[in-house]
Formats: C-alpha cells, structure tokens, sequence
C-alpha cells in the first residue's frame, strides 16, 4: 500500500490548483454588499472563506472529470458542496453544540461575530447552496438540475448530515456500540462526500454502476476521514489542524478512538481506505489516480 506522508508534488497541485479556482468561484458567487444587512455576508465570507482544505470540492471535480463534465459547472456544484460544508462546521462550532473558538486558526464565526450571526450565516449559506444547484448556468438540464437538488437535500438533512450531528450529541450522554458510531459517521460525514463524488457522476449522467461505485468509494473515504479527524483530534497539532485539540474526550463524545482506543482506530481508518479503493476498478486506472491517491492521503494527513 502506497504510504504518503506528504501529497506527492501531482497529487499537491492537483489539490492547489482546485482550491485555488473553488475560491474565486466562492468569492464571486458571495460578494461582499452595500446593504445594512452586509454583517450577514461579513460572516458568511468569514466562515467559508477563512481556509479550509477543499477535500469535497477536489473529489466532486475529479468524479466529474471521469465523464468529461464541463469544469465550470463542475465547480459551481463544489462552490454550492463547500457552502454547505462550511454551514455546517459554522453550527457545529457554537456553544451549543461542540462550542469550539477556533477553526481553521481564526476565532469561529460565533466568536469573531456573534452567535445570532452565526446562526443566520449558517442558514443563508446552506439557502444560497441550493440556489447555485438550481441555476440555469450550473446545468441547462432541469433534470440534472433537480436530481443536484435532491441529493444535496437528502445528504444534509435528518438522514443525512443533521441526523447524524442529533446522534454526535446524544452520543455525548449515551454509550454508543461501534455499529452506531459507524452509522453517526456515515450520516454527519459520510453522506456530504458522498455527495461530492455523486454530484460528479450526476452531472456526467452516468450509468447506474459507476454512479454506485463512486458513492460506494466516497462512503468508505468518509467514514476514514472522520476517523482520521477524531485520531487527530487527539494527537495532532492544534496548530497545523488551525482548531482546539482533545475536544471530543472533554465533551464525552462517542468516537472510535474514545470506544476503541486509537490503534484500533488507526487500523479501521487503513481498512476503509482499502476498501474505498477497491471500489474504482470498474474505472479505467490511468483515470481515476488521483482519486486513489487523496485516498490514501486522507489517511496519512496531519492537518
Ligand atoms: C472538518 O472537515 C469536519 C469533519 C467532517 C471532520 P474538514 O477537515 O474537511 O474541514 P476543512 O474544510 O478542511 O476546514
Ligand atoms: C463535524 O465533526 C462533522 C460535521 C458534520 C460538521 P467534528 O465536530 O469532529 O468536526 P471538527 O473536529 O469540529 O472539525
Ligand atoms: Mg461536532
Ligand atoms: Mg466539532
Ligand atoms: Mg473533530
């Protein structure tokens, strides 16, 4: 198995380059406004714009480069993804739920603005992700338009990623088995990236078989990811990562590293990126590399 401590210099600018052109696209498509009301924007600028590695953007334009998507309208449905994305850590750093001062080494949106802002930002980010995946210019086809629509809602919602934050909480109270950690995982995070690599498939209209095997993939580099954030949170460095360390065993979360202790932890995060590799042979090799290599960079990430 390939062991990369660091993007090799493809993989890096493969990665540059997406996050470089996903933040114009962002900063355009959420200008700044004269309006009495431009906290608002303020904030949400603040909270998308303040970093953050573009891991869903990269898998949602690489998916949609296997089918020779237009990477324009690829990139306005990563722009919308990472609105979302960045929605949800925006509310899961508020008091009432992880109550985290710090991503991305900025104070959180709460913290440099205001809770009440913080709330609104989130909402309007998540209102305006929808808006982009409805437009004509994201896709002329309303079918294509409209099936966006729907997996984003389904994603992010109360099967999807909310669900799974409900669980995240409860999870803070109740001991929860290793079949239920598995299941909040997939929901809270899982199901976005999911998304991303679907959304690709989606807008290369595709054929059943290798839109399943995309989102086959993406669940199982989900589920690594979060593990590999919750390995982090206790053993990286609070500065590289750019938020606090050791929060989840101080809030009592359920994770696999607070369950099953972090070389067991490490040993799943392995097996499920195997397993989300597994999952492109029915794509040609030369095409799906770097699909394979973030993979295993997922695993061996420090920030
Ligand atoms: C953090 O996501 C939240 C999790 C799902 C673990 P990322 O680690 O992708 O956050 P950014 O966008 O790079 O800051
Ligand atoms: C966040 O999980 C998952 C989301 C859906 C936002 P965490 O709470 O572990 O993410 P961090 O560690 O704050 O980034
Ligand atoms: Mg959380
Ligand atoms: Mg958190
Ligand atoms: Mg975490």
């Amino acid at each position: 198995m390939p062991s990369l401590r660091e993007a090799s210099p493809e993989l890096q600018e493969a990665m540059d380059r997406i996050l470089n052109d996903v933040n114009k696209t962002i900063s355009r498509l959420l200008p700044e406004t004269d309006l009495a009301e431009n906290k608002l924007f303020t904030a949400m600028r603040h909270g998308v714009l303040n970093g953050g590695k573009r891991l869903r953007p990269f898998l949602l334009i690489h998916s949609a480069l296997l089918f020779n998507v237009d990477e324009e309208r690829a990139r306005r449905v990563a722009a919308a993804l990472e609105l979302m994305h960045c929605y949800s850590l925006i509310h899961d750093d508020l008091p009432a739920m992880d109550n985290a001062d710090f991503r991305r080494g900025e104070p959180s949106v709460h913290r440099k603005f205001d809770e009440a802002t913080a709330i609104l930002a989130g909402d309007a980010l998540q209102a305006l992700a929808f808006e982009i995946l409805a437009s004509e210019e994201t896709h002329a086809d309303p079918r294509v338009r409209v099936e966006l629509v729907t997996a984003l809602a389904r994603a992010s919602g109360g099967h999807g990623l909310c669900g799974g934050q409900m669980l995240d909480l409860l999870g803070e109270t109740e001991e929860f088995d290793v079949g239920t950690i598995s299941r909040m995982q997939r929901m809270k995070t899982g199901m976005l990236i999911a998304f991303a690599c679907e959304a690709g498939a989606i807008l290369g209209k595709t054929d059943e078989a290798r839109r399943r095997a995309l989102r086959n993939y993406a669940f199982d580099l989900g589920m690594a990811f979060q593990v590999t954030d919750d390995i982090l949170d206790v053993e990286a460095d609070p500065k590289a990562m750019g938020k606090p360390a050791n929060q989840d065993e101080a809030a009592g979360k359920s994770t696999f590293v607070t369950t099953l202790g972090k070389e067991q932890a490490k040993t799943r995060a392995s097996m499920l990126v195997e397993q989300a590799v597994r999952h492109l042979h029915c794509f040609d090799e030369s095409r799906v590399k770097m699909l394979k290599e973030i993979a295993y960079y997922v695993l061996e990430r420090r920030a």
